[in-house]
């Protein structure tokens, strides 16, 4: 049985969180703090950092593609969290895009997420995109609950999707309309 280390609020939120857009300088933090979140292992597809070209594009050019976003949130100077957001492939999908989200594992539970999935819903909808889509393993209770809170719904399951230490896990789709 996988379990995740998830757990019930204990921490107040910070109060003087920033929510913003990347530097073309922060991208060995960000790709620091991506790898740490991504070494506990059942949250995401891979445990650590892959580079793509839209990863690149946005480590490198953050401001020059319309359709990629990543956001940081800094707190004392330490980035704790990042959502980005980048097209879907295919000519016949431009008006949707995907989302991606971590935050530092000592930093969950403080509205952290939850403003950063804020601001990038209103990013994309000033963009004029029309859907934002994710997906999430079953098991990430606290990621379920914060999507639901901000508006996305669960359209579908690809089940069996994963093997995570030798243990099927399935896929969750959501989705979040924008018009
Ligand atoms: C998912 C994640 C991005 C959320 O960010 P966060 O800053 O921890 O989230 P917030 O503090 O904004 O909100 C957490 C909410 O989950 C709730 N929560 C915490 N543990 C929970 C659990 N086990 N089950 C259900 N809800 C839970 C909190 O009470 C809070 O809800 P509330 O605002 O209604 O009180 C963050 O926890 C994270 O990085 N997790 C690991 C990486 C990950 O899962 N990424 C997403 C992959 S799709």
């Amino acid at each position: 049985m996988i379990t995740s280390s998830n757990s019930v609020r204990e921490n107040a939120p910070l109060l003087s969180l920033t929510i913003r857009q990347n530097t073309s300088a922060e991208a060995d933090a960000i790709k620091k703090l991506i790898n740490d979140v991504a070494s506990e292992g059942v949250w995401f597809v891979t445990e650590r950092y892959v580079p793509t070209t839209e990863w690149e594009n946005v480590f490198s050019h953050p401001t020059d593609f319309p359709n990629h976003l990543l956001l940081v949130a800094e707190y004392q100077k330490r980035i704790i969290g990042w959502c980005r957001v980048f097209p879907v492939f295919g000519d016949k999908s431009q008006h949707v895009v995907d989302l991606g989200i971590g935050v530092a594992e000592d930093r969950r539970d403080q509205d952290i997420g939850t403003a950063l999935m804020n601001v990038a819903i209103e990013w994309a909808k000033r963009q004029q995109f029309e859907k934002i889509t994710l997906s999430v393993s079953p098991i990430n209770a606290r990621a379920i609950h914060v999507f639901d809170k901000v508006g996305f719904v669960r359209t579908g399951v690809r089940y069996k999707q994963f093997k995570v230490r030798d243990e099927y896990v399935d896929e969750v789709l959501m989705e979040r309309f924008l018009i």
